[in-house]
């Protein structure tokens, strides 16, 4: 065995993250960084979400994708969530060491095929039941049957806590649903091309893309923004708190982000959903406040690095706001973008080709 040529280290390998790499193209969605826009077929975010229902979003991301037979998706979702609930039973009697984005992945993997209700209804239809029961089930309470009569946020809520929300609860939890649906190629979404690319089915496709969205680096930021208000605990602390922590060089949770360089839109769609639940309940207070001096603390310390506020600071607070546990954050964001990782399944499956790139062999060769 000899060493081989190439000078290439794994540390040092340039196409580590396959940052700048186009993938894949798309009909879905754009992400443009430096300008602070996210398009969803052809509208932009703050044009959808807080101005039409999740499920009218759904059914715009999903238009020109192969998704005949149901008369309307809140319907098709509707009818989901019904079916899914006779999976219920399945996940209380799973092993208690399941945690509840595992047991939504187990009635998931249970989900029966269904003749009349498209698979990516049945699949996106199906989570929030499995996220409701599963976490019940975690806290020893019942699971509550869906309401075929309600929209999925209020139903998500009702099934939740047994109690059928405030519309301004409801309308913020949907509006949250709307922002999270679709966001260029991430990890969980190239993954479910990926796994969709070989021709598996849109189940293990989903299934797979919730094992990259379980990563701390992806999507794990809300739990810690509550973290870090929590022990920021008063608004009057706010600035010499943060002082602090950048002085000691930690990271301001909810602030900065891989491809925006400047403010993400989804966080003022988000912050104008807090205020339908009302700005002067005193959490929503602190995070503003919050929120004005991590930013002035960061052009000051960082000055030539734009880091502005990201999705995850406003969903926290929003999410937090409406009742939502936060141990219920990821899978909560599986739950809504389970729609965008279908769409793009189906697209990248429109092209019939294989996703399989090439490695660069840097190891020993043979004598
Ligand atoms: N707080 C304080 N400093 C930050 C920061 C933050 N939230 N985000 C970036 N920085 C600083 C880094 O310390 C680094 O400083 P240095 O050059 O002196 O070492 C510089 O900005 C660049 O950091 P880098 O990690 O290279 O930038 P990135 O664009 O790759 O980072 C994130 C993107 C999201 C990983 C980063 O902003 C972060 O860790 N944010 C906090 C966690 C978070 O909110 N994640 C959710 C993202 S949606």
């Amino acid at each position: 065995m000899t060493e081989a040529p190439n000078p290439v280290t794994m540390n040092q390998d340039p196409t580590a993250g396959l940052e700048g790499v186009v993938a894949a193209v798309t009909r879905l969605s754009n992400v443009d960084g430096q300008n602070g826009i996210l398009i969803l077929k052809g509208e932009k975010i703050e044009d959808l979400a807080g101005k039409i229902p999740f499920e009218d979003a759904v059914g715009h991301l999903w238009q020109d994708l192969n998704l005949t037979g149901v008369s309307s998706i809140s319907t098709g979702f509707a009818d989901a969530r019904m079916a899914a609930f006779d999976v219920v039973p399945l996940l209380e009697r799973a092993p208690a060491a399941l945690s509840v984005y595992e047991l939504m992945q187990l009635g998931l993997t249970a989900l029966p095929g269904h003749a009349e209700l498209p698979e990516a209804i049945a699949i996106c239809g199906s989570l929030p039941v499995f996220l409701a029961a599963a976490h019940r089930i975690s806290k020893n309470l019942h699971p509550i049957a869906p309401d075929p009569s309600l929209d999925t946020a209020t139903d998500l809520l009702r099934m939740l806590t047994g109690s059928t929300p405030s519309s301004e609860e409801a309308d913020a939890l949907d509006r949250y649903l709307v922002t999270i649906l679709d966001h260029g190629l991430n990890a969980s979404t190239f993954t479910a091309r990926v796994i969709g690319s070989t021709r598996a089915g849109l189940k293990q496709s989903v299934l797979g893309a919730m094992g990259a969205l379980s990563g701390p680096l992806h999507g794990g930021a809300p739990g810690p923004v509550l973290d870090m208000i929590d022990a920021i605990g008063a608004p009057d602390n706010a600035a010499s708190w943060i002082t602090g922590a950048l002085a000691r060089k930690e990271r301001l949770m909810g602030f900065g982000h891989r491809i925006y360089r400047t403010r993400d839109p989804r966080a003022d769609v988000l912050k104008a959903g807090l205020h339908l639940l009302g700005a002067s309940n005193p959490k929503v207070q602190l995070a503003e406040k919050i929120e004005a001096a991590a930013l002035a603390a960061l052009r000051q310390a960082k000055p030539d690095r734009p880091l502005d506020t990201n999705v995850e600071f406003y969903t926290a607070v929003l999410l937090d706001a409406v009742g939502i546990d936060r141990t219920l954050f990821t899978p909560l964001f599986a739950t809504g973008r389970a729609a965008g990782w279908c769409a793009h399944v189906l697209e990248q499956q429109t092209t019939g080709k294989l996703i399989r790139p090439s490695s660069q062999y840097v190891g020993p060769m043979p004598e």
